[in-house]
């Protein structure tokens, strides 16, 4: 088991934003619907893009990653279920129901359970498959899903879940009529997925805001091309390592609009952010100042999964910082790997309160989940000496090339 040694020091370089992994993954499930040839660009080489592509295969599609590119034939589709195997490799797999149902009418899937951060719940996604025309039965944990037609209607979420409006948007496709998303998730990756849509025929309209309109047309869909939008998640952690570590960074092809949040709470430490086209600097000199309350918000709001990356940077500000964590029940398992290092931080709940302190120190800690992992190397930029870094596989699932981007920073990282 590979571990990352980090020692702490200010960074100074340029480095250039992935492909998003939150858009890769329900685009890849749309090249299901088009009978066609797609062609995805700007891929970041990930886990759980390599999964994705697994499943892919597993249901009759041709599909080659090659370069930051996937090409996928889904013209010969033969299967409509996706093994627990595969379930379990990457729980968001349950983004594949919608298009396998669109595809071929049924669809057989265990449940996708919970991963670190809860329980993470299905049942948004499921209810709107109904209210389609799909029927369900459940046995033992498995979900089994059939769709003779489906038809479309009005759904209103109880919650803006990114994962059930790309489920529903895709699905949607394939239904007679028009369906309408009302308290749609507004994410970019669902504007991004709307464009792949569009590029293949389909006809969508309304994603980045809160309600978005289908209309069915699955005989006129075709393959397309596309460029994934880059990681706005990636960029925000690469921003929080700068603002901890001090020195200068400039990351290219971004888009800053979709970091507004982190960039406010960042230029409240004593961070100067400048933003250009595409490109983001930011500069920290001055000793970090803590924050006003960050609470984690559906987009446009502050993004649940730069908390904990920000939360570390928190860890030496010369105050107090309180975290309120919205979106998920269980996301500060960081926290008890922070306080390994010497951070300061009480959690009540969904309530974490951070008081800086002057110093962190390196040590051997472990990633708990994707992005506390992330937070953790954020950490030992600020720490000193020596940070020991395990259970790697949670942060291969979302960031790309880490280990080299680090290095392009001047930062003394090995991968053992
Ligand atoms: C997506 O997860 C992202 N994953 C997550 O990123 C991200 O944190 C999350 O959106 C919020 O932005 C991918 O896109 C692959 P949700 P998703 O449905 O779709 C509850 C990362 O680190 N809920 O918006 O699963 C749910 O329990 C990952 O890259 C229901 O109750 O998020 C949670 O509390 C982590 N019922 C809240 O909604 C449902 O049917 C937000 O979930 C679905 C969700």
């Amino acid at each position: 088991m590979s571990v990352l040694n980090i020692t702490g020091g200010p960074v100074s370089g340029t480095i250039r934003a992935h492909g998003a992994k939150n858009s890769v993954l329900p685009i890849l499930a749309a090249t299901l619907i088009n009978k066609d040839v797609s062609i995805i660009s700007n891929c970041p080489d990930l886990a759980d893009v390599r999964s994705s592509i697994r499943i892919l295969r597993h249901l009759g599609c041709k599909a080659e990653y090659s370069g930051c590119t996937v090409t996928v034939d889904s013209s010969d589709v033969t299967r409509a279920d996706i093994p627990e195997s595969l379930m379990r490799e990457m729980r968001s797999s349950v983004i594949f129901l919608g298009a396998i149902l669109a595809r071929t009418g049924h669809a057989n899937m265990s449940y996708p359970g919970g991963c670190e951060l809860g329980t993470r719940p299905i049942d948004l996604h499921l209810n709107a498959l109904k209210s389609m025309g799909a029927e369900f039965s459940e046995d033992g944990g498995n979900i089994e899903c059939k769709a003779s037609r489906l038809t479309g209607t009005e759904i209103i979420l109880s919650f803006p879940s990114v994962g059930a409006t790309e489920n529903i948007m895709i699905a949607a496709c394939a239904a007679n009529g028009l369906t309408t998303i009302k308290n749609a998730a507004r994410e970019p990756e669902i504007e991004d997925l709307q464009t792949f849509l569009r590029a293949m025929g389909a006809d969508v309209s309304g994603a980045g805001t809160s309600t978005v309109y289908i209309n069915g047309c699955m005989d006129k869909l075709h393959g397309a091309n596309h460029r994934i939008m880059p990681d706005r998640i990636e960029t925000a952690t690469y921003l929080c390592a700068a603002a901890m570590a001090g020195g200068r960074i400039r990351i290219g092809d971004v888009v800053p609009e979709h970091n507004s949040a982190v960039l406010s709470a960042l230029s409240e430490t004593g961070c100067e952010i400048t933003t250009e086209r595409d490109v983001i600097e930011l500069k920290r000199y001055k000793p970090l100042r803590p924050m006003r309350p960050i609470r984690t918000m559906p987009y446009p709001g502050f993004p649940t999964d730069a908390q904990s990356p920000i939360m570390a940077v928190c860890t030496r500000a010369s105050g107090t910082t309180v975290f309120t964590e919205n979106i998920f029940e269980s996301r500060f398992r960081h926290v008890a790997e922070l306080t390994r290092m010497g951070a300061d931080i009480r959690v009540e709940g969904r309530v974490a309160v951070v008081c800086g302190v002057d110093r962190l120190y390196g040590a051997r800690v472990k990633c708990e989940d994707l992005r506390g992992g992330a937070a953790l190397v954020v950490a030992a930029l600020g720490a000193e000496g020596v940070t020991t870094i395990s259970h790697l596989t949670h942060i291969d699932r979302g960031y790309e090339n880490l280990t080299e981007k680090l290095t392009s920073l001047g930062v003394n990282i090995n991968r053992m």
